[in-house]
């Protein structure tokens, strides 16, 4: 087991890289300690949890609502969690978001910590301290910056995960390398295969170092004011393009990096050449990089874009593979893109 940490204002995270689920008791010191979950995740490991109260929450977007949190709270009540209590999520990262609002609010925060059991919860949404839910239809509106205590990775439990799920979480992988890891661009280059059939030697290079990078950006810019903002690579376009095209979301994604790949390129910042092995690599991990759309539905989604300020967003081009810059652009240069990925 390796180690990061993160130093947050909203508190300190220490990230546990390969460490199993069956040892989490020993790092929650608590009388009372509850696992929040959801069915599928209990089915495949619950005979690993340790013997704690446990609250299942529903699957899918439709439940990362404050109705659910509401169900957690009562749950709390029920089984007596006090500022004493450990809460820990064991799940997607819906289980993490939610579970990680409802105890950052709960009598004012209590203690929790995350066993993220997707690819991409465990290299994205586990870490960094953002939690929250949906809200009249828009995606993570309330929540909190709140530290887990800990967060425990276990590669083991990725050998479930339904192929779609791999392939998400893989779209954040490469989006991690291509803002700041060079070298794990190139890692992913030469061992794809290996990355798409989890071998465990590339897994674990794999997924420790998108978290090396994601704690160093984390503890640079907790509340994303800058360094930050970097990760949202390719999540401008490919947020619209979630909804308007009912994708998801690392197909939106790997979609969104090759528009901003392209412009990028336009802009003379990164190389033809460097723009193509982007969209090669993508293409390795079976994401799409072209598609049928509705330009002008997609641009009306990008105008709620809630990141949009006045009539510029904030977008994130590449200065070269490993290196982002977050500069303002005018909406309409975002028609080019779009044109870009038909
Ligand atoms: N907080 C952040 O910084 C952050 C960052 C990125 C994404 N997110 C959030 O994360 C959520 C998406 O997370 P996700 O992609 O993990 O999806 P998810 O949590 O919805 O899980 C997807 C599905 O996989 C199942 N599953 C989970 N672990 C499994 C396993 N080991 N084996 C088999 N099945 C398993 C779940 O039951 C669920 O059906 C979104 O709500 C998004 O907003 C948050
Ligand atoms: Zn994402």
């Amino acid at each position: 087991m390796r180690s990061l940490r993160i130093e947050g204002a909203s508190g300190r995270s220490t990230i546990m890289v390969g460490e199993p689920l069956e040892r989490l008791d020993s790092h929650c010191d608590a009388t009372r300690k509850v696992i929040i979950t959801d069915k599928s995740v209990r089915a495949l490991y619950g005979a690993l949890f340790p013997p704690w109260e446990v609250i299942e929450i529903g699957i899918g977007e439709r439940s990362k609502t404050l109705a659910t949190v509401n169900s957690i709270y009562e749950a709390f009540l029920r089984h007596k969690v006090d500022r004493s209590s450990f809460v820990v999520a064991v799940g997607g990262g819906l289980v993490c978001d939610v579970a990680g609002y409802a105890a950052s609010t709960y009598l004012r925060g209590l203690r929790f910590g995350f066993v993220p059991t997707t690819l991409l919860a465990q290299v994205d949404a586990s870490v960094g301290g953002k939690n929250g839910v949906n809200f009249k239809g828009y995606k993570n509106l309330v929540g909190t910056f709140t530290q887990p205590q800990f967060v425990l990775c276990d590669f083991a439990l990725l050998k479930t995960l339904p192929e779609p799920e791999l392939k998400n979480g893989f779209a954040e992988v490469i989006k991690t390398a291509v803002v700041g890891d060079a070298q794990l661009f190139s890692f992913l280059e030469a061992t794809w295969k290996g990355a798409l059939s989890l071998e465990p030697d590339v897994i674990e290079r794999i997924i420790y170092d998108c978290l090396a990078l994601k704690c160093r950006i984390v503890s640079l810019d907790e509340k994303e004011k800058g360094e930050r903002r970097k990760l949202n690579f390719g999540h401008t376009v490919g947020h619209a393009l979630e909804k308007v095209n009912h994708l998801r979301h690392g197909e939106a994604v790997s979609l969104g990096m090759v528009a901003a790949a392209r412009l990028s390129a336009r802009r003379g910042l990164l190389s033809r050449n460097d723009a193509g092995r982007i969209e090669a690599l993508l293409s390795k991990f079976e994401l799409p990089v072209r598609t049928h759309m509705d330009a002008n539905l997609v641009r009306d989604a990008l105008r709620r874009d809630k990141k949009r300020e006045n009539e510029e967003i904030h977008f994130v081009l590449l200065d070269g593979i490993g290196n982002a810059r977050v500069m303002p652009i005018g909406i309409h240069e975002l028609d080019e893109a779009l044109n870009d990925l038909r």
